[in-house]
């Protein structure tokens, strides 16, 4: 299978990865911080080695890094635990349901009110557009780092800059960011940033990470066992045990660090040089092809995550994803979960056939593709 489905799970897994998850499951199969025999000792030791890596890459505190299941938690955890009643939120337009869903739950119950902001190639509209959305009950900016369908990033640490400015709490969607491009805090100012482990950072599926800035207070959605001040009934108030209740996956966590090892190894711009390369190619070969619809500008002529859309004759998205897979060749069709980035650019009713490479692509299974869908033609 030529597999061109990246943004949703990497694969294939790094070899270190499959093998220090596979050996975590033996190794560190006891419950960290619930005991004090020596294996449960290691395994808190163990997964306190991924958060320090985890917090490095983001330019965090160690400690302010919660381990979750999925970037969907993450994001839930802290846009709930960040509004409270009578907030008003501005998000984008390219965000995935992972944020435009608890935005809408909240706002259906009343709680707050929101907008959202059009996406430009240009920043400076971008942060226009922000500004002139800002009231004086605006509690949170959300953004994702980059469309999860079109690739474009979002000028983070320009926005915010400005939210810091204004005194607004900046959440960062780094789904599609993390692993991909470098980000700090101390340059982008988030206050939450949320990531999965299991697609730039090539750990497995099943673990996310909330990144939280030193000192921020943050609500709780999920209470429980922690391990730690369990005389109280009240949730700790400490990082990163408030956000961790219940049983960590450790070797997912184990693997995760196995998969930030790989991603520093090779160093994420050489990474992003080789994906954004093969892009490249891909998009200069079908903007030639007469039956191709292209969404965006070359990726050569703007700030873009290496992730292209494109329809196919009048097809639906999905009927050409399909003559696809027919001939081995994975890759994600209709809205990608994100309906927003889809009404930006028109395509809500066709949805888009997206091409997400990793590091793992080759010139020759974009060949194969681009060979394929011209037989197609
Ligand atoms: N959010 C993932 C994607 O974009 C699953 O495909």
């Amino acid at each position: 299978m030529i597999y061109l489905d990246n943004s949703a799970t990497t694969n294939p897994k790094p070899i270190n990865v499959i093998n220090t998850t596979n050996f975590a499951m033996k190794k560190f199969s006891f419950n960290s911080g619930r005991g004090g025999y020596k294996e449960s000792v290691d395994t808190s030791a163990k997964i306190y080695e991924v958060r320090e890596k985890t917090a490095n890459l983001v330019g965090v505190e160690s400690q302010n890094v919660a381990f979750t299941s999925n970037c969907t938690l993450a994001l839930n955890m802290a846009i709930k635990g960040i509004l409270n009643y009578g907030d008003h939120v501005i998000i984008s337009g390219l965000e995935h349901n992972a944020v435009t869903r608890p935005i809408e739950a909240l706002a259906l119950k009343g709680i707050i009110t929101y907008d959202i902001f059009q996406y430009s190639y240009d920043k400076e509209v971008i942060l226009k557009n922000i500004k002139n959305l800002i009231k004086p009950n605006t509690r949170l900016i959300v953004c994702t780092q980059a469309s999860n369908v079109f690739g474009c990033k979002m000028p983070i640490e320009e926005i915010g800059h400005l939210a810091k400015e204004n005194e607004i709490a900046f959440i960062v969607d780094g789904a599609q960011g993390a692993g991909v491009f470098e980000i700090k805090q101390k340059d982008a100012n988030f206050d939450v940033y949320c990531s999965a482990g299991h697609k730039g950072l090539y750990g497995p599926m099943g673990v996310g990470f909330m990144a939280v800035k030193d000192n921020l207070k943050l609500n709780t959605i999920i209470e429980g066992g922690t391990g730690s001040s369990s005389l109280k009934l009240e949730q700790p108030d400490f990082m990163p045990d408030r956000f961790e209740s219940g049983t960590l996956n450790n070797s997912g966590i184990i693997g995760l660090g196995a998969g930030i090892d790989f991603v520093n190894k090779k160093g994420i711009n050489n990474i992003y040089s080789h994906e954004i390369d093969i892009i490249d190619y891909i998009y200069d070969e079908l903007k030639d092809l007469k039956n191709v619809t292209l969404y965006t500008p070359s990726p050569r002529n703007f700030d873009t995550a290496p992730i292209l859309s494109f329809n196919f004759k009048d097809y639906s998205s999905e009927k050409t994803a399909l003559m696809l897979a027919d001939k081995s060749i994975a890759v994600r069709a209709g809205l990608h979960c994100a309906p927003l980035a889809h009404v930006s650019f028109k395509t809500e009713n066709r949805g888009t056939v997206r091409i997400s490479p990793s590091v793992f692509t080759t010139q020759k299974h974009a060949e194969y593709f681009l060979n394929t869908l011209k037989k197609l033609a």
